[in-house]
């Protein structure tokens, strides 16, 4: 059983748990994921890691409280245990391999949408410590919905927000950000992308125009988490590619999006179903 250390509400349905997993924590980097299972008969949901601490033996997750299984995540409270929190699971983020020096002062550009402002944190702590130069753009649809701001801005050089309507600094899309500040001459060595499947379709068109290497971390389905079900598959420069074993970062420039983003819409009617039998 994992204890629920810390949980905090960051915006309406949108929770931070912080979880008693030292095994997890111990080994976890930057870029990897967990798999949650509230209670024995639970589904399996994946959820990229948002922070651990090696120290304390602790790992955070940020969930958003979207279909049945997610709310009844979020309706457990400090001092429940989850069932299962399996991981870490994927490939780190490809920057942990890089020399020190191919990190030091080097410039990145985060581009993070929604609950996707959560995975990027453990991978600015990573790239500060290690001096790069980090640019991040955070959207989300309006203000109330914007997470982990003051958490983001202490690790970074610049940051940018924005919202669809406009209740909170740029008013539109993140790619409008993106596109403003490569056209003022800003130059990136990479760019990370991290947030609905959309948003991140976007950022690679943007990127691709101007030739920037582009990571994004791609939220597919799963179910097993080990490469062995197929839920995962998405396809990559042509090839057939697992996320919860290849990934979940892959090159943006490769991913079919218009595939995955098929696959993912696959059960929206049956989890409509299943929210509507809980509300009975
Ligand atoms: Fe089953 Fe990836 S979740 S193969």
């Amino acid at each position: 059983m994992f204890k629920i250390l810390r949980k905090r509400e960051l915006a309406p349905d949108i929770y931070l748990f912080e979880v008693e997993a030292p095994r997890v924590a111990k080994t976890a980097n930057p870029g990897q994921f967990v798999i949650v299972r509230a209670y024995d008969k639970g589904e399996r949901i994946p959820l990229t890691i948002a922070d651990y601490d090696k120290r304390t033996g602790s790992v955070t997750i940020v969930i958003q409280a979207l279909g049945a299984s997610t709310r009844v995540i979020c309706s457990f409270e400090e001092g429940d245990s989850f069932v299962d929190f399996a991981g870490p699971l994927g490939q780190p983020s490809d920057f942990i391999h890089f020399d020190p020096d191919k990190i030091n002062g080097k410039r990145f550009l985060f581009v993070a949408g929604g609950v996707g402002a959560a995975p990027i944190y453990p991978q600015l702590k990573y790239l500060k410590e290690r001096g790069a130069v980090l640019d991040v753009i955070i959207g989300a649809r309006s203000k109330e919905l914007l997470i982990l701001l003051d958490e983001i801005r202490e690790k970074v050089d610049n940051l940018y927000v924005a919202t669809n309507d406009g209740s909170f600094g740029y008013k539109g899309f993140v790619t409008c950000v993106l596109e403003e500040l490569i056209s003022k001459g800003n130059q990136y060595d990479q760019v990370i992308a991290i947030g609905p499947m959309v948003m991140m379709k976007s950022v690679a068109e943007s990127t691709k125009k101007y030739s920037i290497p582009t990571i994004v971390s791609l939220n597919t389905l799963m179910i097993d988490g080990t490469g062995m079900c197929g839920a995962c598959r998405v396809t990559v420069n042509g090839k057939i590619r697992f996320t919860c074993v290849d990934g979940p970062e892959f090159n943006a420039h490769e991913v079919d999006f218009d595939e995955a983003m098929l696959r993912l819409n696959m059960y929206r009617s049956e989890e409509q179903k299943r929210l509507v039998d809980i509300e009975r």
